[in-house]
């Protein structure tokens, strides 16, 4: 059986800790691993738009030795409507790992249940869990390395701010926590994290030592985080949508101001957009991290591949930890 990474509590604390300290590793000696030398295929396929993940993908893939198949779904015959266990069944004859960017968790899920070779989230509407895998290393890089516990990040914070139900939003409570993170999600009371997710990590929070805070209050959120973190208002396929303008979520933007409240690095997965969710003045002055955070995607998906093609046979992190109703 191979090991999918289909959400961000797919790697128990130990195992994501071994994959940030890959991707440290990679980071300072970038051509150290050849997992795919052959050179064995990835697949990348994206249904949206894409830049960094696009282009960290690409270039890893062949930096790991391997050969990047970049597939536009829209030109495929999956954007025609082929199934995806159809797709799922041709790729898995031919390449070594499936990377996808879709909509819904479903469609992932589904591509994983018929796939026998390793299948990635590049992001859903759901989660978005390689940016948080380089979220995470750029903490580490930034505030003192990783603890010597399982819990990668333990000691750290992390506050969140916009729209606390999307993919980010999800992606850094399961992720922040299993690094062991003490995590703070501030948005509007109707665009709150998915209470489902939300006890999920309340229960791996339970284990690492992290520490989970839902509020609308965006000063509590980032005062004295390590990191305060925002994105996009309007994720991909919500545009149009009412209840997204900026009155909706205006006292969540990132300013100078508020940044005064924590002394933290601030992050931002990008794209941004200036004077929405966060002043220019944060984004592009001297505690914004944003540049190592794009470049680290890289070395975070390394790191990552490496380790999923390294341990094809073992359990998955849903039996390393005690599991609840949230799942
Ligand atoms: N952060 C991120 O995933 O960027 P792209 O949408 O450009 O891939
Ligand atoms: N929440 C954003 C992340 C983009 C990388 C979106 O889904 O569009």
């Amino acid at each position: 059986m191979p090991r999918h990474f289909l959400k961000d509590d797919d790697l128990a604390p130990a195992e994501q800790k071994e994959v940030l300290e890959l991707a440290l590793a990679l980071a300072a000696e970038r051509f150290a691993k050849r997992p795919l030398a052959g050179p064995r295929t990835v697949a990348i396929l994206f249904d949206k738009a894409s830049t960094r993940t696009r282009v960290s993908f690409a270039t890893g893939v062949a930096e790991l030795g391997g050969n990047p198949l970049v597939i536009d779904a829209a030109g495929s015959q999956l954007g025609r409507g082929e199934s995806v266990a159809d797709t799922a069944r041709v790729l898995t004859r031919q390449v070594s790992a499936i990377v996808w960017r879709t909509f819904g968790q479903e469609r992932i899920e589904e591509m994983a249940r018929y796939a026998s070779v390793p299948v990635v989230n590049a992001l859903t509407d759901e989660y978005h869990p390689c940016q948080i895998l380089a979220d995470l290393v750029t903490i580490a890089q930034h505030t003192g390395g990783l603890a010597d516990s399982d819990a990668a990040l333990g000691g750290r914070s992390l506050a969140y701010l916009g729209d606390g139900a999307n993919n980010m939003a999800h992606s850094y409570l399961l992720g922040g926590v299993t690094a062991g993170m003490d995590v703070r999600i501030a948005s509007p009371g109707d665009h709150a994290p998915d209470p489902a997710v939300v006890r999920r990590a309340e229960e791996i929070a339970a284990v690492t030592g992290g520490a989970v805070t839902i509020t609308d209050d965006p000063v509590a959120a980032v005062l004295d985080a390590s990191a305060v973190i925002t994105d996009t208002w309007v994720s991909m396929g919500q545009e149009g949508e009412s209840g997204r303008d900026e009155s909706t979520f205006a006292t969540y933007g990132v300013t100078e101001e508020l940044m005064a409240h924590s002394g933290g690095i601030f992050l931002h997965c990008l794209p941004a957009y200036r004077g929405k969710e966060v002043e220019a003045s944060v984004i592009d002055g001297p505690r914004s991290v944003v540049w190592d955070e794009a470049e680290n995607r890289l070395h975070a998906q390394k790191a990552l591949l490496t380790w999923l093609l390294e341990h094809p046979d073992d359990q998955t992190a849903a039996h390393a930890l005690p599991i609840g109703a949230g799942r």
